[in-house]
């Protein structure tokens, strides 16, 4: 008998959590929002880029695509300057807007400056993964400026 009760609130226990857990997950991916699509992209060129970076054999076998990456965050920067609604939000900023728009300003002229580095047959895979490194930073900065709610800062 008592076997039973144990039963049955163990499984109301976990079909409560499997029911919360959904409709947590079927919120956030309804609630998408046209930036957070857009950062998904930017996040699997990062995937190219830094794999590509590693070491010199994988820098030299990856050259093609890193620009091509570099050149599509170039791209991706300008429509990120366009969905600017994280500025209404942004607190302790003082100009948001400006802020805003030179971070992204600043994202796109180094993400070209990286492709131009792996476009040319020469470059050697430091002056990439420095150039990397140096568009990360713009990444960094606008998400602990921007990105507040965000539950991890891993990216
Ligand atoms: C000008 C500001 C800005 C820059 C620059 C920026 N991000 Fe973001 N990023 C954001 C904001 C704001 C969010 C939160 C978007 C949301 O969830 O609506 C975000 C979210 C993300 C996410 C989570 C996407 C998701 O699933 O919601 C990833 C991954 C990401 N950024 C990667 C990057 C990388 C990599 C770079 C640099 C190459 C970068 N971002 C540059 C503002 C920026």
């Amino acid at each position: 008998m008592m076997r039973k009760w144990i039963t049955l609130a163990a499984s109301l226990t976990i079909g409560l959590g499997l029911g919360l857990s959904a409709t947590a997950f079927s919120g956030s991916a309804d609630e998408e929002s046209e930036l957070g699509k857009i950062m998904e992209k930017v996040q699997k060129n990062k995937a190219v880029l830094t794999k590509g970076t590693r070491n010199v054999a994988a820098y030299k076998k990856a050259q093609k695509e890193i620009k091509e990456a570099a050149d599509e965050w170039a791209k991706l920067a300008k429509e990120t300057k366009t969905h600017n609604d994280p500025v209404k939000a942004a607190k302790n900023v003082a100009e948001p807007q400006k802020k805003w728009d030179e971070l992204c300003d600043a994202w796109e002229k180094e993400a070209k400056k990286l492709a131009e580095i792996a476009d040319k047959a020469d470059s050697t895979q430091k002056d990439a993964k420095d150039q990397l490194n140096t568009v990360n930073k713009s990444c960094t900065e606008c998400h602990q400026v921007f990105r507040v709610d965000a539950e991890d800062e891993k990216f």
